[in-house]
């Protein structure tokens, strides 16, 4: 398994089966270091909520490749009103799919998507977090969210490799109730992410790793638009 995180809450998993990605606001991601244009065949997009930063080139993505957007049924059947394959579920739910397990996990945040071009903005149901349990891996990646204190129980339910937190204080959690969050879930190893996108949510990503005692990583947007099949083939492989 390959993962590359893309900046803001972006991650692609390739695996054996499928490629995924989670969340992915590429274009108008200022910290983007790849395009859309640069996804290889994407199988699944898994969606945390429907705010704009989240849910981004889903539809371009779902419709170029006939991808499956996997979020909340809300969100999902937004999705489906387009023309696009999805698969709803809800929090605390579960599914099997072909490339493994996808739960979804509660996540304390807002959910809509903004149709900035009538002023509107659509209900997109709860937000997430999301489960995946792939090649014998497990993934957390938390979404949009506060601190919240049953992040002790998906701890103890679960033998966390690699948890995405969002550290970017203002809309989510901050470093502080993250590194906390980490110190919960017991994750192998923890990613920051929802960081420096925006004026708002400017963080030092590198010292919140810093300080999670050698469990953090600063994984930087992997690729460079420039020199992306190069930079795909360096990208941060963490599947050990
Ligand atoms: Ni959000
Ligand atoms: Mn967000």
């Amino acid at each position: 398994m390959e993962i590359v995180y893309n900046g803001h809450s972006v991650v692609l998993i390739k695996t054996a089966k499928a490629n995924l990605v989670i969340d992915p606001f590429i274009t108008g991601n200022g910290l983007a270091k790849w395009s859309v244009d640069d996804l290889p065949k994407i199988d699944a997009i898994l969606l945390t909520h429907g705010h704009n930063d989240h849910v981004g080139d889903t539809e371009t993505i779902a419709k170029r490749d006939n991808a499956l957007v996997i979020g909340i049924a809300e969100l999902a059947t937004y999705f489906g009103w387009k023309g696009i394959r999805t698969h709803g579920m809800s929090i605390g739910g579960g599914y099997d799919f072909d490339f493994g397990r996808v739960k979804m996990t509660q996540a304390f945040h807002g959910s809509s998507y903004s149709e900035d071009e009538n002023k509107r903005i659509v209900y997109a149901g709860m937000p997430a977090g999301l489960l995946l349990y792939i090649e014998g891996k497990t993934i957390y990646h938390a979404g949009d969210t506060a601190l919240f204190s049953d992040m002790k129980l998906i701890g103890e339910q679960n033998d966390i490799d690699i948890a995405f937190l969002p550290i970017g204080d203002n809309f989510t959690m901050g470093p502080d109730d993250a590194f906390l969050a980490a110190e919960w879930l017991k994750a192998k190893t923890v990613i920051p992410i929802h960081y420096n996108t925006f004026p708002f949510i400017r963080q030092d990503a590198r010292a919140f790793a810093a300080r999670l005692n050698g469990k953090g990583k600063y994984l930087a947007p992997a690729a460079s638009r420039s020199n992306c099949k190069a930079a795909k083939q360096r990208a941060a492989n963490l599947s050990d």
